[in-house]
């Protein structure tokens, strides 16, 4: 059974886009063999200053997750920072890593050519997440597009490692190239994307989204008239939740005309909706019994630790610490 892993960062509530491009894929993954997911608190540091929020990140990330159905008796979710193993073979990786390794990676790169002051936290992010990928023997590593590199620096060091101190000290992961978020609209026709403000957050109370969703911007073309289906962001989105039938009669009636933009984007909130639903009534429950999550992400991580400490002390021995 391959062994799946990954880290989300807890920074700011999940949306759409997350949901199709990260969530779902993940919590599909569970099926296919032992997955692994945490929460990357440790890697939200870099950006994260405030301890009341990562804190509130974190737990209702958890929530989230629980609530769209990963199961935590197939799938081992925990927190990062549960499991202090992995910031310690960061350093064993990190003295094997060369600078311009890490020079060529791209949130430095971005940091450092918007003129941002770098921290080596900021800097070292690709070893903490080789360190994340190595000591869990992951097979599997679904990512984002953006995240690709950082699989490729994992390999690049294991291999050092491996060459060094012995062939089969750690396992060589494959990145799994989650679903483009390109394909994902957000409010304003641009990819939904927490940087461009244009995102339709999971959980709203229903005023809130529907709020949001008759804010989506469109042109002005008159009721009476044909629209265009190709560029709207709310067919764009409703495609997501509607059956191909749907899709195709307000693909149609954006064709023939007649219909408004406000009747379109009611049946997208009335899709949106009631896609949730399900999801929000296990939030509700979870939310009523908070501690149902403190005990899935406790038992996650004594799985974790257990895994994580057979690879740290395999590496320590072979590097010459200890006895
Ligand atoms: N860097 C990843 C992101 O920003 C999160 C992450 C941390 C991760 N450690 C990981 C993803 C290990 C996969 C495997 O999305």
């Amino acid at each position: 059974m391959p062994r799946i892993l990954s880290g989300i960062k807890p920074t700011g509530r999940l949306h759409i886009g997350n949901y199709f491009g990260m969530m779902r894929p993940a919590i599909g993954w569970q099926e296919k063999g032992d997955a692994l997911y945490f929460i990357a608190d440790y890697h939200a540091l870099t950006t994260v200053t405030d301890p009341a929020k990562l804190r509130a990140d974190s737990l209702s990330l958890a929530i989230d997750f629980l609530a769209c159905g990963l199961d935590p008796a197939k799938a081992t979710f925990f927190r990062q920072s549960d499991v202090p193993e992995v910031t310690e073979l960061t350093w064993l990786l990190s003295v094997l890593t060369p600078m311009a390794l890490l020079e060529r990676c791209h949130a430095y790169k971005d940091a450092l050519a918007r003129g941002l002051p770098a921290s080596h936290g900021l800097f070292a992010y690709p070893v903490l997440m080789a360190s994340d990928i190595l000591i869990y023997d992951s097979d599997i590593v679904p990512v984002g597009r953006d995240q690709k590199q950082h699989v490729e620096v994992t390999r690049d060091i294991a291999i050092k490692l491996n060459e060094l101190y012995g062939a089969d000290l750690l396992k060589l992961p494959e990145p799994s190239i989650l679903p483009d978020l390109a394909t994902i609209p957000g409010l304003d026709g641009q990819k939904m994307s927490k940087s461009y403000g244009n995102t339709i957050e999971l959980f709203l109370e229903e005023k809130t989204l529907k709020k949001k969703i008759m804010g989506i911007v469109t042109d002005s073309t008159p009721v009476e008239s044909p629209k265009n289906p190709e560029q709207s962001s709310i067919l764009g989105l409703y495609r997501l939740f509607a059956t191909p039938e749907d899709t195709a009669r307000m693909e149609a009636e954006f064709r023939a005309g007649g219909v408004g933009y406000g009747d379109f984007k009611k049946r997208l909130f009335g899709a949106v909706w009631e896609h949730f639903a399900p999801a929000r009534a296990r939030r509700a429950e979870i939310e009523r019994d908070p501690a149902i999550v403190g005990e899935v992400l406790r038992r996650g991580a004594e799985r974790a630790r257990s895994l994580a400490g057979e690879t740290l002390s395999r590496v320590r021995r072979a590097m010459g610490l200890g006895r």
